[in-house]
């Protein structure tokens, strides 16, 4: 069941041949997903031999090749887990009863709009950095961006065969509109707001595969509790992949940092002018890229009050980070949590049903995690001997759902007026400048084992070639 059946047209590991109106209405599919990754995937790129990894098994070790593909052939397919022999639901109300093989009819809308919502960051991450392949600083960084485009396209297959095997014609239409919406589009836009947004240079990607990337871990990772056990099975898969995209942020935002520490140590300067007359980006306007990327990521949880997360919850949906692994009573009935609430123009705490803050439990889950990458760039920092850190902001910060949506707070959590915000933005954002700054930055390296002057190059190649290996042969 492992092993991934690649001499259909789709691969997979799900004997789609046994079913064969499933069979055809997926490859009926597929030529509408190849046309939008020629349309919406990466920009003028089509003929480049990458090395990508391709999945050839689910088992967590040696699950990858690597070989040059061009992208369009890469072999997007459906892999899941193997399943877990007798599994019972360990969370909510259904409690100790069998995992659903099948969609109960009661769960049937939620469980699709979840699946929607997934499934539509996807494509859409992809469409955002379509246009990062024409500056990439290395062929290094071009492998890694590519890499993760194939992979985010295959996330999307994963959710796709769940439309299509489990909702039936719903289903189908879903899967259409989702090659439908676009990132940016004004009249058919992605769901979510951050999948909106641009990601214009590869600061803004590296921060994005860091903070928004590590958002799709902890969707995945609750999603991979769910008593439906093909979404269970299907998300464990796509876990495996994700942790490559965060690295691939961590790694690159810590090569930013190395690079400019050292500018900072030969030119004995930490003067922003200097630093940038340099051609290396200045530590401050990492620190709002950061405040940008983080509260933007965070809003991604959804309202900190919520029935829907509460329902998801009890119903068996969605469990929490880690379920398995806490020692309550799992269903959380008489649990409270606190969360953040405004009197008086200040920030307080206040005690709610935990159920129904279940995206505010999450949401801190999520920023405990992602302390850990900006605790490693700080060591870059303090290995070179430099007196500054780099932080993530409060979670009132710049935020634009839920409770304190529009609220005006610093970075360190201080409650303030509009006009005292407006006087300080651009010291805790990036602004018109910063942005222009780094986008004047952004050039194309292609030469093997050359890197742009902003970034260090990285400690390993990928799959231990050396770090000068032809990554992309651009013929
Ligand atoms: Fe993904
Ligand atoms: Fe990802």
């Amino acid at each position: 069941m492992s092993g991934i059946n690649y001499s259909e047209k789709i691969p997979n590991n799900v004997n789609l041949s046994e079913d064969r109106t499933l069979q055809r209405a997926l490859e009926h599919w597929q030529p509408n997903y190849l046309q939008w990754w020629q349309d919406m995937g990466p920009d003028g790129s089509q003929n480049f031999d990458v090395y990508l990894r391709t999945a050839v098994s689910v088992d967590p070790q040696g699950w990858a090749q690597f070989g040059h593909v061009k992208m369009p052939d890469y072999r997007w397919g459906i892999f899941l887990n193997p399943a877990e022999q007798e599994r019972k639901i360990h969370f909510g109300d259904h409690m100790g009863e069998a995992a659903w093989q099948d969609v109960p009819g009661e769960h049937r809308a939620n469980l699709r709009r979840i699946i929607v919502t997934q499934g539509d960051t996807e494509p859409a991450s992809v469409e955002q950095q379509r246009h990062l392949g024409l500056t990439a600083p290395s062929q290094y960084d071009l492998r890694n961006l590519f890499q993760v485009n194939v992979e985010e396209g295959r996330h999307l297959w994963a959710m796709v065969y769940l439309l299509h095997k489990y909702f039936g014609k719903d289903g189908r239409e879903e899967a259409e509109a989702l090659l439908e919406r676009n990132s940016g589009n004004a009249d058919n836009p992605r769901i979510l707001e951050a999948f909106n947004e641009k990601t214009p240079d590869w600061l803004s990607f590296f921060m994005f595969t860091y903070f928004t990337d590590r958002d799709g871990k902890f969707q995945l990772c609750a999603l991979a509790e769910s008593a439906f056990d093909p979404l269970a099975r299907t998300t464990k898969f796509m876990l495996t992949e994700e942790a490559h995209h965060m690295f691939v942020g961590e790694s690159g935002v810590g090569r930013v940092i190395q690079r400019t520490v050292n500018a900072m140590n030969e030119l004995k300067t930490d003067d922003v002018a200097k630093l940038r007359a340099a051609g290396v980006i200045d530590l401050p306007t990492i620190q709002r890229y950061i405040n940008f990327h983080f509260s933007v990521t965070i809003d991604l949880f959804g309202a900190d009050q919520s029935s829907n997360a509460a329902t998801f919850y009890s119903s068996g949906l969605k469990g929490r980070y880690e379920e398995g692994k806490r020692t309550d009573d799992h269903v959380l009935k008489g649990n409270t949590y606190k969360i953040l609430d405004v009197v008086d123009g200040q920030l307080v705490e206040k005690e709610v049903p935990m159920l129904n803050a279940l995206n505010e439990v999450l949401r801190d889950d999520y920023i405990t995690d992602s302390k850990g990458g900006v605790e490693r760039w700080n060591r870059i920092i303090e290995k070179a001997g430099i007196d500054f850190r780099l932080t993530v902001p409060h979670k009132a910060f710049h935020r634009n759902i839920g409770t304190l949506k529009g609220l005006k707070v610093s970075p360190e959590g201080r409650a303030m007026s509009d006009h005292e915000w407006n006087q300080k933005v651009e010291e805790w954002l990036p602004s018109d400048q910063d942005r222009a700054y780094v986008a004047s930055l952004m050039g194309r390296v292609v030469e093997p084992g050359k890197f742009a002057n902003w970034i260090a190059p990285p400690v390993m190649g990928i799959n231990r070639q050396p770090v000068d290996f032809e990554y992309v042969r651009f013929n």
